[in-house]
């Protein structure tokens, strides 16, 4: 995306000139799916896709914010005195609650400011366009302010956004992504120490080709509540008799000796899908560090399949997508890719192959689900920062 048009952009929704420009990614999951709030283990990673952010600080107390995506909202003012959750401010929430929260944290955001953001993350795909708008909110504010954070520190206001502020009981992975990304490197987390390696994303002659369903996650948040709540109730049926906090403490054998605490089917399900992909997860890490990229590819390919038949967070469309993708040529593997229930996948495919590949599995999921899906290159790239 251009500066300048940026710039122009801004000075022709506000009247005035920017002070600087700013950009937050997106973000893909290698593996490590619903693994975040367990405990386990995570692999994301940033991608150059994501949301562009102009600014201005002002003297009085008025935020005033404008999406390129919603030019129909037009321009939404907000007090810095009324930082309260309305449905009807849209996605001016997310600024809303970073802003409340940096200030809970003794930060101080002093004036307005007025916000310019255009993004070009498919909206509802999965791909965390939330994250992405909480964190670019984060560093603007760091910026013109002149706070003194640590990247983790708007890595958790973030999610504590998502959590208290729009209801979303999400895990740390999106923003974490987001907040700490770096060019060509994909983040091994561990969610329950927030330790971190920075990986190299060395795929050889393959990429990542990210295959969106055109299906919005509608279920996504009731049914994420659930899922969540589904495991919680599983460690308090194993700690009957163990003494565990999260799911991520186990590894398959003492699972298996313990599973017939858990009283129901689903539940079993859903607790084993925690554990077997946060061990997919150290695996599929060692796999990738090793260069041994077809195993990388089993494992991606086995966490797609926990997530369909233990998890049950796929549907059709993802299950079309990944199942079709498995079938091509010079594919390593696919899968689903965060919360599910539509949203996107991802597939490792050797890169002579991309335009056969897109074409396939294009044709066959129209077939099959009466409409086309999308397809873009991910570029994995660094975390939200100022671009000028
Ligand atoms: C969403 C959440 C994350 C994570 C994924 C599933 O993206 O925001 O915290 O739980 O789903 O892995």
């Amino acid at each position: 995306m251009d500066i300048q048009e940026l710039n122009q952009a801004f000075s022709s929704v506000f009247g005035v000139e920017a002070d600087a420009v700013y950009f937050s990614p997106g973000r893909i999951n290698l593996i490590g799916e619903h693994t975040d709030y367990n405990g386990g283990h995570v692999f994301p990673a940033a991608i150059t896709l994501g949301t562009y952010g102009v600014a201005r600080k002002r003297d009085d107390r008025t935020l005033r914010f404008y999406s390129g995506n919603f030019e129909d909202q037009g321009v939404i003012e907000v007090s810095l005195d009324n930082l309260v959750f309305d449905k009807a401010d849209s996605w001016t929430n997310y600024p809303k609650g970073v802003i409340k929260f940096l200030q809970e944290a003794g930060h101080t955001v002093d004036t307005g400011f007025d916000l310019y953001v255009l993004g070009n993350i498919p909206n509802g795909a999965g791909l965390s366009s939330s994250a992405s708008l909480e964190l670019l909110v984060g560093i603007v504010c760091e910026d013109l302010f002149g706070l003194t954070l640590e990247r983790l520190d708007l890595v958790k206001i973030g999610k504590q956004t998502e959590n208290e502020f729009i209801g979303v009981n999400s895990g740390i992975m999106d923003q974490f992504a987001i907040g700490m990304g770096a060019d060509n490197s994909a983040i091994y987390l561990d969610t329950n120490t927030l330790e971190y390696d920075l990986v190299p994303l060395d795929l050889g002659d393959h990429v990542i080709v990210i295959m969106n369903t055109n299906k919005r996650r509608e279920l996504a948040d009731s049914k994420y509540n659930e899922r969540r709540a589904e495991c919680e109730t599983a460690v308090e049926e194993l700690n009957s008799v163990l003494d565990i906090k999260t799911l991520g403490e186990l590894d398959e054998a003492s699972f298996d000796e313990y599973a017939y605490l858990i009283k129901d089917a689903n539940r079993l399900k859903r607790a084993r899908h925690a554990v077997s992909e946060n061990q997919r997860t150290l695996k599929a890490k060692e796999a990738l560090v090793a260069g041994d990229l077809a195993r990388f590819g089993r494992l991606v390919n086995a966490s797609h399949v926990s997530l369909e038949h233990d998890y049950e967070v796929t549907g059709l469309e993802l299950d079309t997508l990944a199942h079709t993708a498995w079938e091509q040529e010079g594919v390593l593997g696919a899968r689903m890719t965060g919360a599910g229930f539509g949203g996107c996948g991802i597939a490792i495919v050797q890169k002579d192959k991309v335009e056969a590949f897109k074409e396939n599995v294009g044709r066959i999921y129209t077939e099959i689900v009466g409409y086309a899906p999308d397809f873009y290159m991910a570029e994995v790239a660094a975390g939200s920062r100022k671009l000028s």
